[in-house]
């Protein structure tokens, strides 16, 4: 979102009711945590997702260490999660005094890989924590299996995933509670902003008294645990509500360009990520993957040079100072954050730009893969 770029890798699209409700807001004096668009907007998510409860705060982090926090999480607990992913997730862990356990991922769906999910299951084992990485699910069906096996609870950050399908529900749905980002760059945007999900009465009912400071239901400024103020105002949820209302527009125009980005990149050394059989893939951020680090970081340098903003893919958290005391390897990992390309995913974006981005992927990639091993290695079989 670097304003300098001639095309960006994102930049929200505020093509509806954004200003009228903001305008609302402003003009009713209702700008702060209390009034109708926090409703508003809570009910339609929930509707959208297919969910009991749907509760805004004020971005994504925050809506992980609540929902964490709901479940009892804390010190002495360990918590599986994939270590390719944002941070946050593994910050919100140890917020609640809680060790992540880190495991590799799949290497078709770049997902955390439930086999090592169970290899790394122990007594200490409270929760897993599957993100659902760059807009495609993760395997729900083996981690619910194995959570309900081992007792476990099951969390999803769905922060990258609005608009994912695993078979025929939406993400955040088989869990125990699951949470959402609409920072500026996510499919729907607040500007900064979160919402947790549940269909569970009581854990909706310890978010919502976490997030608003502890207050006890039955007595004026009684507060009977400690809480935090992680409440979205009404002007963040009337936008909300606003690009839910053309949520289905952004999805249809997503899935798009991914296909538009799919047929031009077919045939050269860069592969795109791929969608499971039994999901729906939102995708959040078109990505690819360059044979090795090295053609990653000169194709980067070449859309630079044009003007065009790309991201790498995540560094593995188990590499990053503060995660990495331990020495661990997660290999597919290590390699998908070295050799990934968030490509410019943006509702908004023209035919016209991605055929000028994919020109230029195409005359960057190198034509001869074969002495890389790591490229076949993580080559899809799932989309053409
Ligand atoms: C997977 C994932 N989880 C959590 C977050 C955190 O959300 P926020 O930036 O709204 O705090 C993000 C990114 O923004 C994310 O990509």
């Amino acid at each position: 979102m670097t304003l300098s770029y001639r095309i960006p890798v994102y930049q929200p699209w505020l093509c509806g009711n954004e200003e009228r409700y903001v305008l609302d807001c402003l003009r009713s004096n209702w700008i702060s945590s209390k009034g109708d668009y926090i409703v508003a907007f809570e009910e339609r998510f929930a509707s959208f997702i297919g969910i009991r409860h749907a509760i805004s705060v004020c971005n994504g982090t925050v809506a992980l260490h609540v929902a964490l926090a709901a479940l009892g999480i804390g010190p002495g607990d360990e918590v599986i999660v994939p270590t390719l992913t944002y941070i946050a997730p593994v910050n919100a862990i140890v917020y609640c005094g809680a060790t992540p356990v880190f495991v590799d991922s799949d290497p078709q769906t770049w997902q955390l890989d439930p086999n090592h999910v169970y290899r790394r299951i122990t007594p200490r084992t409270k929760a897993i924590l599957a993100v659902h990485l760059y807009g495609h699910p993760a395997d729900m069906g083996a981690l619910t299996t194995l959570a309900r096996e081992h007792g476990l609870f099951l969390i999803e950050d769905c922060a990258e995933a609005f608009g994912a399908y695993y078979d025929a529900a939406h993400v955040g749905t088989f869990g125990d509670i699951a949470t959402f980002s609409f920072y500026g760059n996510k499919t729907i945007t607040t500007g900064e902003g979160g919402m947790v999900v549940t269909n569970d009465d009581m854990l909706a009912e310890r978010v919502r008294r976490l997030k608003g400071q502890g207050l006890a239901p039955y007595r004026e400024y009684w507060h009977d645990i400690v809480g935090y103020n992680y409440r979205m105002t009404n002007i963040a949820a009337a936008i909300g509500l606003a690009q839910l209302e053309n949520a289905p527009l952004f999805l249809e125009r997503k899935r798009a360009i991914a296909q538009h980005y799919r047929s031009l990149l077919k045939g050269t050394s860069v592969i795109m990520h791929s969608e499971a059989p039994n999901v729906r893939h939102a995708y959040w951020m078109v990505t690819v993957l360059a044979p090795t680090a090295e053609d990653r970081d000169r194709i980067r340098a070449e859309l630079a040079r044009h003007g065009i903003e790309t991201r790498p893919t995540f560094y593995p958290v188990h590499t990053m100072p503060m995660y990495a005391q331990r020495y661990e390897r997660h290999r597919v990992a290590e390699s998908l954050g070295l050799r990934g390309i968030n490509l410019p995913s943006y509702p908004a974006l023209s035919a016209d730009e991605i055929e000028e981005i994919c020109t230029i992927v195409a005359q960057c990639a190198p034509t001869d893969t074969a002495s890389c091993p790591a490229h076949r290695y993580t080559t899809s079989p799932h989309t053409p």
